[in-house]
């Protein structure tokens, strides 16, 4: 059947990107239909396992007694150290990393053993049964002892650019200071958890919450003494994973594996909430020195800043983490001379990891300190000094590590905000609002974002896809990224509909699987449809030539003319439902299936100099917010918050807004009331909801203006979009520096508040008090 018409019309009108859709799953979210690896159908004859922790922070184990834990109800095994067939390592790049301790503890909560039982509750009760006996160790705990000690996890980095001396020397203005800025559990809403089902001849499979299911499969076959190629590993989403589940899913598909080797049953491993957040790392608190020289106008003309991270007690990926904090002190500045430093404190704490941003945001929240500290002590607006210490386009454009800004919109993108958030009228009326105001203060701030988007290791930025298209025209892809609520799949469905010319309803993807594409990178770094979409794109493109080709055979025509949009092949002034051309390809032998592949051009990062061309492109952004802070008890309020964040060409609009949207809470979260506090003897006690505040829907403001800022990606990005899963967490650094201008009011912003992060109802009283008592 052929349908005339005008193919070059519907051609210009036809897209599936650039378009607004709701989350694939949305629905299935609503209904709670939407499957999570614990709904999973159990199979006959299921173990659940739990783990016995360390109650100790660092100590020798003398002994270990478990009968008491082999005696309780449902106990069917219990398995240590020297049970494990293979490696005893879950560490992603340094081995330092045990599964289960062998022979010395090094944080409380890290775990035993592993318990076996016919429930899960079974499991939890037994495994608090252990004795064992402790030969306590000194234990550090903050990252300042780690620094006191010189106790570290790797060598310590060091960026540098200039004469920062020399330069500082001459300046002839100063600031010097300390910060500490907390870490953040990631508080994913599914917590870990693995379901190990052993196969036949040495097989295993995992189907388990994880960012990484290639690495997943190598931990599970190392930790077996097995192949890669006997370990599959399948995600089809997770309830978030915020980087928690970028490396430390690891220990919870191991153990499920070695239980599920050593039973020959199939073994979960669902961690209690309390359980999660006592054995996995979150992200790392910072503690800084800063040395800051500028000009009497507020430019910055030497800076030094030295970061220690809490690393906990192995390196996991603490290393790339104080890359990205140190590649990213710059944000959005030009800094002549620079001495950055950073070194990754070893202290007995769980081992801190991956939390969106990445340490991108804690490298940049300590020049925005440095900058709103420059200009209180100018008595300028320190929109005023970001601005004059932004990064120009055609010079000072080349950041500390050498790479060139080509795609620089902050001066644009902060104009627009400037007069959209009505900035100065605002500020006005705050500065009018606290004049009558001895009680209640408000306080508002404009913070930019720039953020690096590439792993900043090279090699990581590859990824691989899978397109069948069947012979009823349904289309069928399979990438190496996992969903996590982000909308990746969307977004890949959505480049897939747009190559073949699909409507979206046709174009299913399936659980991201081991066994389907290999060798796949984390979903990190924000470049999950960056990468998954080109390789998607990559495999769809073929497919559709191959189908170009057959139909010009059919039809005549320059197969560079056939047009692929609403359902449709356009072949020399014909139309051909898809479906009628897929049928006929296949009779014809046409393959209509293929892989696709995708690696970023033209990265390059030298770890030894610190130096290259380490990002594909830059995300901007830019927030205002305004508070409200009660000065008496220190509990505050946002009031209006206004974002503008670039995502270039958007692939989805609907979706990205939604991620500025809730990146900007979670950070807003961590910068104010999510407070980790271990006690003296190391123990985690902030380790559930009712000790740890997440932002709940009441901190949301009631006027929450969440904007996408008209851009194209300069780069040759999927459909010149730009990344939106991490940069935006930068942008409550405007909640917080509005809260510091409202503490500082309080002394006629003559006095710069010592407030550190969590800027906590405490945090916000001590911070009064000290300017208070300096004024
Ligand atoms: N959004 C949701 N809903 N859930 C998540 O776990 N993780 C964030 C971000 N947005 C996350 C999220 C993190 S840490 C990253 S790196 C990116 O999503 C990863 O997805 P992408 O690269 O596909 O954007
Ligand atoms: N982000 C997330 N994960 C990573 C990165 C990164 O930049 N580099 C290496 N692993
Ligand atoms: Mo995101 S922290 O890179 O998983």
């Amino acid at each position: 059947m052929n349908h005339p018409g005008n193919p070059e019309l519907k051609a210009a009108a036809w897209t599936a990107v650039g378009v607004a859709r709701p989350h694939e799953s949305a629905e299935l979210h609503v209904l709670g239909q939407a499957a999570y690896t614990d709904d999973i159908p159990e199979l006959n004859g299921t173990l659940h396992a739990a783990l016995g922790l360390s109650a100790k922070a660092h100590a020798r184990i003398l002994s270990i007694d478990l009968e008491p834990v082999r005696a309780m109800p449902g106990v069917v095994d219990v398995y240590t150290v020297d049970d494990i067939p293979g490696t005893n390592d879950c560490g992603p790049i340094i081995h330092d990393d045990p599964i289960l301790a062998d022979g010395v503890v090094q944080y409380v909560g890290q775990p035993i053993f592993i318990v076996v039982a016919d429930t899960h509750t079974n499991a939890r009760r037994a495994a608090r049964k252990a004795v064992v006996a402790y030969e306590e160790l000194p234990a550090i705990l903050t990252p300042q002892e780690a620094k006191a000690a010189q106790s570290y996890v790797l060598p310590p980095l060091q960026l540098k650019r200039g004469d920062f001396q020399a330069a500082f020397e001459r300046a002839p203005h100063v600031v010097k200071g300390q910060l500490f800025v907390g870490g953040q559990e990631q508080f994913y809403l599914e917590g870990q958890i693995a379901y190990a089902i052993p196969k036949e001849h040495k097989g295993m499979f995992v189907q388990c919450s994880t960012q990484h299911p290639s690495e997943m499969q190598h931990v599970v076959a190392h930790a077996l003494g097995r192949h890669s190629h006997h370990v599959q590993v399948e995600c089809r989403r997770m309830g978030g994973g915020f980087g928690g589940k970028e490396s430390q899913s690891a220990l919870w598909a191991a153990a499920a594996a070695i239980a599920a080797a050593k039973s020959g049953r199939p073994v979960k491993l669902r961690a209690d909430r309390d359980d999660d957040m006592m054995v996995t790392g979150k992200r790392h608190c910072f503690f800084y020195e800063y040395e800051v020289g500028y000009d009497g106008s507020g430019k910055i003309l030497a800076a030094k800043v030295d970061m220690t991270l809490r690393a906990g007690f192995s390196a996991d990926l603490s290393g790339p983490v104080a890359t990205r904090a140190v590649c990213h002190f710059d944000n959005t500045y030009y800094l002549s001379d620079v001495d950055i430093r950073a070194g990754c404190g070893k202290t007995n704490t769980q081992s801190n990891t991956a939390f969106r941003g990445f340490g991108g945001p804690q490298g940049a929240i300590a020049i925005e300190y440095v900058i709103d500290e420059i200009a209180r002590k100018l008595g300028r607006d320190p929109l005023d000094i970001r601005r004059l210490n932004f990064y120009g386009k055609e010079e000072r454009n080349q950041t500390p590590y050498g790479q060139v800004i080509v795609d620089n919109v902050i001066e644009e993108l902060t104009a627009e905000l400037e007069q959209t958030s009505e900035y100065r009228a605002r500020r006005a009326a705050v500065e009018a609002f606290n004049r009558s105001s001895p009680v209640l203060k408000k306080g508002i701030a404009f913070t930019p974002v720039k953020f690096g988007i590439a792993f900043n290791v090279t090699h990581l930025n590859q990824a691989g896809a899978l397109v069948h298209v069947y012979v009823d025209g349904s289309v069928l892809v399979n990438h190496g990224g996992t969903e996590m609520g982000q909308g990746i799949n969307t977004k890949v469905m959505q480049v897939v509909a747009h190559e073949l010319g699909r409507d979206i309803a046709h174009v299913r993807v399936t659980a991201t699987d081991t066994s389907k594409v290999a060798n796949t990178s984390a979903t990190a770094a924000s470049t999950g449809a960056d990468l998954n979409g080109k390789a998607a794109q990559d495999a769809a493109r073929k497919i559709r030539q191959r189908l170009a080709e057959f139909a010009v055979k059919l039809h005549g025509g320059e197969v560079s003319g056939v047009q692929f949009h609403a359902d449709a092949v356009h072949v020399n002034g014909v139309s051909v439902p898809f479906e009628e051309l897929v049928q006929k390809a296949y009779l014809a032998r046409v393959q209509l299936w293929s892989d696709g592949f995708y690696a970023t051009p033209g990265l390059s990062w030298d770890a030894k100099t610190m130096s290259g061309h380490p990002f594909s492109y830059y995300a901007y952004g830019a927030a205002v917010s305004e508070v409200v802070v009660d000065t008496l008890t220190g509990e505050w309020k946002l009031l209006r918050a206004d974002a503008l964040y670039d995502a270039g060409q958007s692939l989805n609009p609907a979706i990205d807004i939604g991620q500025v949207e809730g990146a900007f809470i979670q950070g807003m979260g961590w910068l104010t009331t999510e407070q980790l506090w271990w006690n003296a003897a190391g123990k985690l006690m902030t380790h559930a909801p009712s000790t740890y505040k997440v932002p709940g829907i009441s901190d949301c403001p009631e006027d929450f203006r969440v904007r996408l800022f008209e851009n194209r990606n300069v780069e040759d990005s999927i459909h010149r979009s730009k990344a939106t899963g991490e940069p935006p967490l930068l942008l409550p650094f405007s909640v917080f520096f509005a809260i510091r201008d409202a503490i500082s009011s309080v002394g006629g912003h003559k006095v710069n508040p010592p407030l550190n992060a969590p800027a906590t109802s405490e945090e916000i009283l001590r911070a009064i008090s000290a300017v208070e008592a300096a004024s």
